[in-house]
């Protein structure tokens, strides 16, 4: 029996990866959240290792609060940069793989095409900074790591765009969304489903190709335009104005355009990957808690 180790089990990836393996006899997967063992505590992280043998990590436990990063670096570096480097320790000492997600904020977003693995990183934001450490440091202490960098992350689970856009047009008799930050919306389920492919691939086929990937939905939208499509989907039928950012100034900075190349997981893992559109109407279709 193979065993895997899924971090950040309780968060928006660890669950949808917990909810496609849940039939999986194959595979031994093993959920662990900061209940279970804190990635930043050097004992408790060796403490599990020590005791169970494990072949490979998803790690996709992260302090993902972009704004509170700013204020509490320390907490931030600690899951963000400094645990993943543990993680990856472990995982070699163990022989184990490691597949690490990071993010698109590890760009400054001064590109107006897509970013590439090869681009220059330049990260605006502390939780961009620590993300970026937190991928040098995996390499370092695994260079046989996989880094998968993803953008603007939602699911039917947890605090997530989609979810509080649906929540404020219930409320609210107009919305104001930021059309000059350009991305492109990922499900979860989607991120799951190639993480998972990565993990199959491996184990039927022992077929592994260690490195930086990109992987986020397909296609190219503003928040704004994210927030338009949310709403029709609900069939909430609110006013809804496109606004610049300094409009509403946050206390991180973030990129302005961060639109992932995903041509290298596709070649390398034959990865299919369905349009956002698609994917939000999915996920809208099994999120019953709207009007
Ligand atoms: N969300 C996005 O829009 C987005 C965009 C790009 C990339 N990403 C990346 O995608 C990955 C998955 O994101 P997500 O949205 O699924 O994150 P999430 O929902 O915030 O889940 C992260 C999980 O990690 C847990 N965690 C935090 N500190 C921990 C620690 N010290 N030890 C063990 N577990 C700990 C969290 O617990 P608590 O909730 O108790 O803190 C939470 O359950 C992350 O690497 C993130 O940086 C996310």
């Amino acid at each position: 029996m193979k065993y895997i180790l899924v971090t950040g089990a309780n968060g928006q990836l660890g669950k949808k990866i917990r909810d496609l393996t849940i039939d999986n006899k194959e595979l031994k997967f093993i959920f662990c959240d900061i209940e279970e063992f804190d990635i930043t505590k050097v004992e408790e992280v060796n403490k599990f290792f020590e005791g169970t043998s494990i072949d490979l990590v998803i790690n996709c436990a992260a302090f993902t609060a972009v704004d509170l990063a700013e204020s509490e670096q320390e907490a931030a570096y600690s899951v963000n940069s400094y645990a993943p480097g543990l993680l990856a320790k472990a995982t070699n000492i163990q022989k184990a793989k490691i597949i690490h997600i990071s993010t698109d904020y590890v760009f400054d977003g001064t590109k107006n095409t897509p970013y590439s693995e090869k681009d220059k990183t330049n990260p605006t934001s502390v939780y961009g900074k620590t993300k970026l450490e937190g991928e040098q440091n995996t390499i370092k202490e695994n260079p046989d790591a996989i880094i998968i960098r993803t953008s603007w992350l939602y699911s039917e689970y947890g605090k997530n765009f989609t979810k509080t856009i649906i929540e404020l047009g219930k409320k609210k008799d107009f919305l104001k969304v930021v059309y000059d930050q350009v991305g492109t919306p990922t499900y979860a389920g989607d991120l799951a489903e190639a993480v998972l492919s990565i993990v199959y691939k491996y184990f039927n086929e022992n077929f592994w190709i260690p490195g930086i990937y990109h992987f986020s939905n397909q296609g190219v939208c503003s928040w704004y335009d994210f927030a338009v499509k949310i709403l029709n989907s609900c069939n909430i039928n609110i006013d809804i104005f496109p606004v610049l950012s300094n409009e509403f100034p946050t206390v991180a900075i973030r990129p302005k355009y961060s639109v992932l190349n995903k041509e290298k997981i596709i070649k390398n893992y034959g990865i299919n990957i369905p349009h956002w559109v698609k994917s939000c109407e999915k996920m809208l279709l099994t999120y019953k808690d709207f009007a």
